[in-house]
């Protein structure tokens, strides 16, 4: 390794299945950026602030479960991740840890390459760290959320922080909007056959979206095409969050379609 080359990190618990590695490693590489990205596994938040400043890391991504937890070790915080109450980002530079949210920004470029946000109806499944991401991103570009979530009082929590409706997940299928998103981790891998919503309800909007990205077309994906549906896998978003930590990082826009086909190409190799 040179001395000039800068060394980034993913942590968080588990990791395993992370394809974060893979992305940024292989666009430094792609755009002659002397770097590199590890991926280290961390149970306590503060091991991720004595690990920065012991291997000097230049950037991180943060994941579950320490998003939250970090944001009261930086130095500086954005308003955006002040508002969503997580960080997924920190830039260190001159002995200073800045933290930024990437998740609401990658979420919103890729709803965007699909649909139009302002003035549209999104039905959130979810009321966790995720979905409080999109709904900031829905809310800054001038849609109109509605939370549906399984346990009603984090739901109507989260509603009247954000100033947007709530209905239990019970009743989805009275809801009608444009687009339903899926934040909750149900179809996710390994458990791949179960869906947040039943295939009926699903034709009560036009695109469906999964923040989901492994697997590619989980179960309500799948059960949205049969109805009909328009479709939004996970992936654009992942891509989107990533490519924004480079812009934050490097000030360079990195190439969107090259880290897209790098992650396409791994899941569609881990599903054949
Ligand atoms: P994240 O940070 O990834 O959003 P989280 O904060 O743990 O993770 O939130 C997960 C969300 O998915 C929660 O809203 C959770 O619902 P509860 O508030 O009822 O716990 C939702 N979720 C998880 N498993 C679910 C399931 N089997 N069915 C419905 N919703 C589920």
């Amino acid at each position: 390794m040179k001395n000039n080359s800068k060394t980034f990190a993913l942590f968080g618990n588990p990791l395993e299945h992370s394809l974060s590695p893979l992305m940024h490693n292989a666009v430094f590489e792609k755009m002659n950026i002397d770097a590199r990205y590890m991926a280290i596994r961390v149970e306590n938040v503060r091991d991720i602030l004595a690990e920065i400043k012991k291997s000097n890391i230049h950037g991180a991504s943060i994941t579950i479960p320490h998003k939250t937890a970090i944001m009261e070790y930086l130095d500086e915080i954005s308003s955006s991740s002040f508002s969503i109450g997580a960080v997924n980002t920190v830039t260190h530079s001159n002995g200073k840890l800045k933290g930024d949210n990437t998740d609401w920004t990658g979420f919103t470029l890729a709803l965007r390459e699909s649909i139009e946000i302002q003035g549209k109806t999104f039905a959130i499944l979810g009321a966790g760290g995720a979905a409080r991401a999109t709904i900031f991103g829905i809310l800054e570009e001038g849609g109109t959320p509605i939370i549906l979530n399984r346990t009603i009082k984090k739901g109507e929590e989260l509603a009247k922080e954000f100033g947007c409706e709530f209905y239990p997940l019970t009743e989805i299928g009275e809801i009608k909007g444009d687009c339903l998103i899926n934040t909750t981790p149900v179809g996710m891998f390994p458990d791949m056959e179960k869906s947040p919503a039943s295939r009926d309800v699903l034709q009560n909007f036009r695109w469906v979206m999964d923040i989901i990205y492994n697997p590619l077309k989980t179960k309500i994906l799948k059960d949205a095409e049969e109805a009909g549906c328009s479709t939004i896998t996970g992936v654009s978003m992942f891509v989107h969050q990533g490519a924004e930590q480079i812009k934050i990082w490097t000030g360079l826009q990195p190439p969107i379609d090259f880290m897209k086909k790098t992650v396409l190409e791994k899941l569609k190799n881990e599903t054949s």
